[in-house]
């Protein structure tokens, strides 16, 4: 059994105007220890698919289908159950550490907080493990900082403090939310290294949101590229790096710097993400689509097997995408 099950996963939220439907039929399993990415544009749906499994969603939001934890359903569990796993056997870690942090009280306080409650460790006990969490997430002169005010520490050492309540029970799954995208880029390649030596001493299994491949490729095993609320592609890190075979992929791709070709152009995707209130008919990414024909337009194509390379929702012939993609960039 996977660690995590995810099938059919629908997000629907009720707006004034319309229902927005932002997360529309998204499957996949993560095996214990595993890394998985969730890449796509802003708005594509990776915030809501994680937040609709912790039962995070806004009040106008609902979910759909089923989200497996250890064989569990965690969409519509009882909320006392559902607290008892959130925190404790699945931890989230957000973008902006000052959002989640308490302005108003110690490090200290914040971390042996959720040890008592979950761990019902003495605030003492309590105090050792939180010491020795952030010794791990390699806080330099973590007794003495703990004792400190969030405001006290820099941008870099505040995810690092997320990252350490995070992982203070110990969970299965840690869920990072772009943990990385409001640090400068030496402090980002210092988190995600972190996050590489956590997981190898933790076994911890990862889901990862971000908007950039690049950070995909130093840490994840598998990745699912979402748009418009939908899976375009779904297969193993190393194979979508070196034959994707969707055209937004493509894209994302194409829009990464390589230390290769300096000086070369990067070209970003023409155009901009569906406004999910009234999304286009057919593939939602046909409108920016290059290789897009009347089909496209008319059917969104269904998720489906191609060969052994993954998953793929696309009416184009995949090889030739591949190919040309490999001509074009030269691999
Ligand atoms: N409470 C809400 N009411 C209505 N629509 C919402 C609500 N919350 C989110 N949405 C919509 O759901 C869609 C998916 O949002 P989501 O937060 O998952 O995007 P994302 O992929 O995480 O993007 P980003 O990279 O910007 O964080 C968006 O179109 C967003 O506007
Ligand atoms: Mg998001």
């Amino acid at each position: 059994m996977p660690l995590l099950e995810v099938n059919g996963l629908q997000v629907e939220f009720k707006t004034h105007d319309a229902a927005v439907r932002a997360v529309n039929g998204v499957s996949f399993a993560l095996e214990e220890g595993e890394t998985l990415g969730i890449v796509g544009e802003s708005g594509s749906g990776k915030s809501q698919t994680v937040l609709a499994m912790l039962g995070l969603l806004a009040s106008n939001g609902r979910a759909s289908g089923q989200a497996l934890y250890r064989g569990e359903n965690l969409l519509g569990m009882p909320a006392k159950a559902l607290n008892r796993i959130r925190g404790n056997r699945l931890s989230i870690i957000f973008q902006d550490p000052m959002s989640s942090l308490n302005p108003y009280l110690t490090i200290e306080r914040q971390m042996t907080e959720v040890l008592e409650l979950h761990k019902n460790l003495t605030r003492r006990e309590a105090k050792k493990r939180a010491i020795s969490m952030l010794e791990a997430v390699r806080i330099p002169e973590a007794a003495h900082r703990i004792g400190q005010y969030p405001h006290e520490l820099s941008g870099g050492m505040r995810q690092r403090v997320m990252i350490a309540m995070a992982l203070l029970c110990e969970p299965d799954i840690l869920f990072a939310d772009e943990p990385t995208t409001a640090l400068d880029v030496t402090v980002q390649a210092q988190v995600l290294q972190l996050l590489r030596d956590l997981q190898r001493d933790f076994g911890t299994s990862i889901v990862l949101i971000t908007h950039d491949l690049g950070v995909v490729a130093g840490l994840c095993e598998k990745v699912m590229v979402m748009y418009g609320g939908r899976v375009m592609e779904q297969c193993d890190a190393s194979t979508l790096f070196a034959k994707p075979s969707h055209p937004y992929t493509i894209g994302l791709l194409r829009a990464l710097p390589r230390l290769d070709q300096e000086g070369g152009e990067l070209a970003g995707i023409p155009g901009n993400p569906p406004n999910m209130a009234h999304p286009p008919a057919g593939c939602p990414f046909h409108e920016r689509c290059a290789d897009a024909t009347a089909e496209c337009g008319e059917r969104a194509p269904a998720l489906e097997a191609v060969g052994t390379h993954g998953l793929r929702a696309c009416h184009r012939p995949a090889d030739a995408l591949i190919t040309r993609y490999q001509e074009q960039s030269h691999v």
